[in-house]
């Protein structure tokens, strides 16, 4: 049985007052969920806060990027070993919004989710495609090519060590979520994929689904049987949601 697991990508919203109360809402009732381990990633610069508000809790906390560096004359960026320094435990990679709007090719996020295997921490693969390539009927082209990029730099081992959200990105924060089934059916693709590979670590990967979840349509996504859990943006900045989304696990 692969364990439930539900990731808050806060993107770029919060504040240290928001963080708080947010922060404070989930623990309350955090005994609610039985069966999901719960995660968020804030801005990198509140990773500090988030790291004080939830030790000694069973909440883990990552972020949202990385840079594929490790350390130097490189403005702005984050390097890895930062992120270990504040306790992260995942680093989401290859987010779309990375993809599309920050250029990030396939090539440098497989670098980036490298980088985070290497210091220990878990990466977040994201993967997905966009309405137009679903309606080219494309859809496991794409996710096939974001996958392989990983391959070809770890090789299927490194997969065992990380977690892999399947993201349509027509469905990011439009409200309109993929149905179970449309889910289901690439979750299964990208399960067998691996599963070519090495049975055993297609048994173990969680694979994650994000796109406009919420309370109310994460228990019947949450039922497919490769769909181990989710990768939550709106929904994830309201406390009684992201625990109802933890519920449904
Ligand atoms: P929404 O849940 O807001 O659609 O965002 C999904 C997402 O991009 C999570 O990474």
């Amino acid at each position: 049985m692969r364990q439930s697991l539900v990731v808050g990508n806060w993107k770029m919203n919060g504040s240290i007052e928001a963080n708080r109360s947010l922060i404070e809402g989930i623990k309350q009732n955090i005994t609610s969920v039985k069966n999901s381990e719960m995660a968020v990633c804030p801005p990198f610069v509140y990773l500090h806060q988030i790291r004080e508000l939830l030790k000694d809790t069973s909440i883990s906390w990552g972020s949202q990027n990385v840079s594929q560096r490790d350390s130097g004359a490189f403005t702005g960026e984050i390097a890895i070993s930062m992120l270990v320094d504040f306790g992260c435990k995942y680093v989401i990679v290859g987010h779309s919004e990375r993809r599309s709007l920050y250029g990030e090719s396939d090539e440098l996020v497989a670098e980036k989710f490298a980088k985070v295997q290497s210091a220990g921490l878990i990466p977040i693969l994201c993967v997905g495609e966009l309405l137009e390539e679903r309606e080219a009927g494309n859809t496991e082209t794409v996710v096939k090519r974001q996958l392989d990029a990983v391959l070809n730099l770890q090789g299927i081992a490194s997969l065992e060590k990380s977690v892999i959200a399947y993201e349509p990105v027509w469905a990011i924060g439009t409200g309109k979520t993929a149905t179970p089934q449309q889910a289901q059916d690439v979750h299964a693709f990208i399960r067998g994929q691996i599963s070519a590979l090495d049975a055993e670590v297609a048994n173990k990967v969680q694979i994650l689904y994000g796109g406009s979840v919420n309370g109310s349509n994460a228990k019947e996504l949450f039922t497919m049987s490769d769909i181990d859990g989710g990768l939550i943006g709106g929904a994830s900045l309201k406390a009684e949601d992201f625990l109802a989304i933890g519920q449904a696990g």
